[in-house]
């Protein structure tokens, strides 16, 4: 397993945030996600620097999507980014944690009416617009408030990323945004400035996620550009904001790549630069929505191996305490991921086992073929990143809790989401009698 930030192999215990893997489990138990809070932070900063935040005004807006429990959204505030949310309840996590909500982009194909009441009353800072219905009703919405609401325009730029078929969202067959060919993104546009108590603040696409490529980047910028100065010549209105999305691909197995953040940023605002300079438009701000890249590589999953079952000339199972409960990514998308036995680290990764989860469910596998240093019942296992889009996909199915998350730095863990408890998960219901 390919060791990330301040993990370190110690006495042969894989260690986290100078914490033994043995220490958090004896403290928290298992499943438990691990955080390692340098190393969140460290990304944090290198996309602030590369992406020239201070220098020239852009942003860095965390897709909270990925995870986003409080402490999540005091560390992303403590580092200077913005905040993108997509649901009343990402809204409502921030508003609670006390986030900032002037940095707050609200996004979604389908806000309901109580999601953009509360955003208006709120005081959040852009919505991204995805539909016709949703102009009207934030124009009557910020009336009813007697304010102006900034928004961006969800643009559909028609750009297939080289991602997983389930997770492509720029294409032109899409349900969100508006499609520039079919004449909807200009009609938008002059919708949006001639309706009351709406504002044209910018323009938003995604291109997809998991993108290790930066040449979809680089023609987005072309596209959203050149709709951005169709705009200047036929309305008049200047664009000043112009956020790319997010999706920058990262290391999961030995087969991903990835760019290092620096490369990938100076590269997209350099071809800005480019394009607004042959186009002879003003550069907008640039903004940015990383959500994987910031947090993935920072978590690991701990689990305590359970059953054994070895069919000989087939297959040895090893199961795990958790599976497509804390992590679906490998049922839903094929996934694959690395792991270690944390209490044998150092040991030569020799035997093939395939992991499985706990569900009533065959497809509950969470890493299969996958070599380690032998595998007992009692062993710890650790699954690297683990931190994107694993406690923010994590559900109650077979009526199973939601681990708790442990954030470490310096030797010190600090527990930030406690498990979930049996009393917690029936906490609504009310049975017939
Ligand atoms: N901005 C928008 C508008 C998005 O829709 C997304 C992801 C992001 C930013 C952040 O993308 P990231 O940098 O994290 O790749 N559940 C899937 C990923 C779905 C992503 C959806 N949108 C997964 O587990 O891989």
């Amino acid at each position: 397993m390919k060791l990330f930030g301040s993990m370190e192999i110690r006495e042969n215990q894989l260690y986290i945030g100078g914490v033994p893997t043995s220490e958090l489990v004896k403290e928290f138990a298992t499943p438990l996600y691990v955080i390692d809070e340098a190393l969140v932070r460290d990304n944090c900063r290198r996309y602030v620097k590369a992406f020239k935040v201070n220098e020239n005004k852009n942003k860095v807006a965390y897709a909270g999507k990925a995870f986003l429990p409080f402490a999540m959204c005091q560390l992303i505030n403590e580092e200077g980014l913005c905040l993108d949310v997509v649901s009343g309840g990402e809204l409502y996590t921030a508003h609670k944690s006390g986030f900032p909500l002037e940095k707050v982009l609200f996004h979604g194909n389908n806000k309901t009416f109580e999601e953009i009441n509360m955003g208006i009353s709120l005081g959040v800072g852009r919505f991204v617009v995805d539909n016709f219905y949703e102009i009207e009703k934030i124009s009557e919405i910020a009336g009813k408030y007697n304010t102006t609401q900034k928004v961006y325009l969800r643009i559909t730029p028609g750009i297939e990323a080289h991602t997983h078929d389930y997770i492509k969202t720029g294409q032109i067959d899409s349900k969100f945004g508006f499609t520039i060919v079919n004449g909807d993104a200009i009609n938008a546009v002059k919708k949006v400035l001639e309706m009351p108590n709406i504002e044209l603040a910018g323009l938003h696409a995604h291109i997809g996620s998991q993108i290790f490529d930066v040449k979809p980047y680089e023609d987005e910028v072309e596209v959203m550009m050149s709709l951005i100065k169709e705009i200047k010549d036929e309305t008049g209105h200047i664009i000043t904001e112009l956020d790319l999305g997010g999706g920058f691909g990262i290391y999961y197995t030995e087969a991903d790549n990835p760019r290092e953040t620096e490369e990938f940023c100076e590269l997209i605002l350099n071809k800005a630069d480019e394009v607004a300079a042959k186009l002879n438009i003003e550069l907008p701000t640039l903004v940015i929505e990383p959500g994987r890249s910031i947090i993935g590589n920072c978590g690991t999953t701990l689990y305590t191996v359970g059953s054994i079952k070895d069919i000989p000339n087939v297959r040895k199972y090893a199961a795990v305490d958790g599976g497509m409960t804390d992590n679906i990514r490998p049922s839903l998308y094929n996934a694959e991921y690395e792991c270690v036995i944390a209490n044998r680290a150092g040991d030569k990764a020799d035997e093939k086992v395939t992991i499985a989860g706990k569900c009533c469910e065959s497809g509950d596998i969470l890493l299969t073929d996958v070599k380690v240093s032998g595998i007992n019942s009692g062993d710890i296992l650790a699954v690297s990143t683990t931190g994107a889009y694993g406690y923010s996909m994590s559900n109650n199915y077979n009526k199973i809790s939601k681990p708790a998350v442990a954030f470490v730095k310096d030797g010190n863990a600090k527990l930030v989401c406690r498990r979930e408890s049996y009393e917690d998960m029936i906490k609504n219901e009310l049975g017939l009698y």
